[in-house]
């Protein structure tokens, strides 16, 4: 605990995050409301990409985020302590969690970044899927040649 307080400290700093998302106790959630403009990141269930990645996070060890809503400019915290590795390092989860940074407005960061804490790394979803969700195809297709998510090949590969 007390090595992931210094980690998440270090990049609270570093990036002036004023918004995180906390490990709670709390069954996983989220209760971001996405900009009308990224209906086309919903599943065919009708989630948003904020909603998705939190039922993905219920199977990460030890109990998973409950997700808010950041500010405009703001990214969400990468994954850092006992979260860092494959279940939530991964490009697919990568990709929900940068939409739904970007579906409100905020910012998201690198690949890189994301994955700076990360014992190990995952270009596919080691933990599978969970019931009551469905993961859209756009979350499949990894970073691009920049090295980060990609909206708009995520919106050409939306279906
Ligand atoms: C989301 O939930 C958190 C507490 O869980 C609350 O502080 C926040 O105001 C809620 N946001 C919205 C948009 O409902
Ligand atoms: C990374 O950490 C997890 C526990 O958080 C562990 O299960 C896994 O084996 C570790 N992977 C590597 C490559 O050390
Ligand atoms: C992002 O995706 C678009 C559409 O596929 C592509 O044209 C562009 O080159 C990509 N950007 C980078 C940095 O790879």
């Amino acid at each position: 605990m007390f090595s992931q307080a210094v980690v998440g400290g270090i990049w609270l700093a570093m990036l002036g995050i004023s918004s995180t998302i906390p490990a709670t106790l709390a069954q996983d959630s989220s209760n971001v409301t996405c900009m009308s403009s990224f209906y086309w990141a919903n599943n065919d269930m009708g989630q948003n990409p904020c909603i998705v990645a939190s039922y993905l996070d219920t199977q990460c060890p030890p109990t998973g985020f409950t997700i808010e809503p950041v500010s405009a400019g703001i990214p969400y915290e990468p994954p850092a302590g006992a979260l860092a590795n494959a279940c939530e390092c991964n490009t697919v989860l990568y990709s929900l969690m940068s939409a739904c940074a970007a579906c409100q407005g905020a910012t998201h960061l690198s690949w890189a970044s994301w994955t700076q804490a990360c014992n190990e790394t995952s270009s596919s979803l080691p933990m599978g899927i969970p019931p009551g969700t469905a993961v859209p195809a756009w979350a499949f297709i990894g970073i691009d040649a920049g090295g980060t998510w990609n909206e708009t090949a995520a919106l050409l590969n939306a279906c």
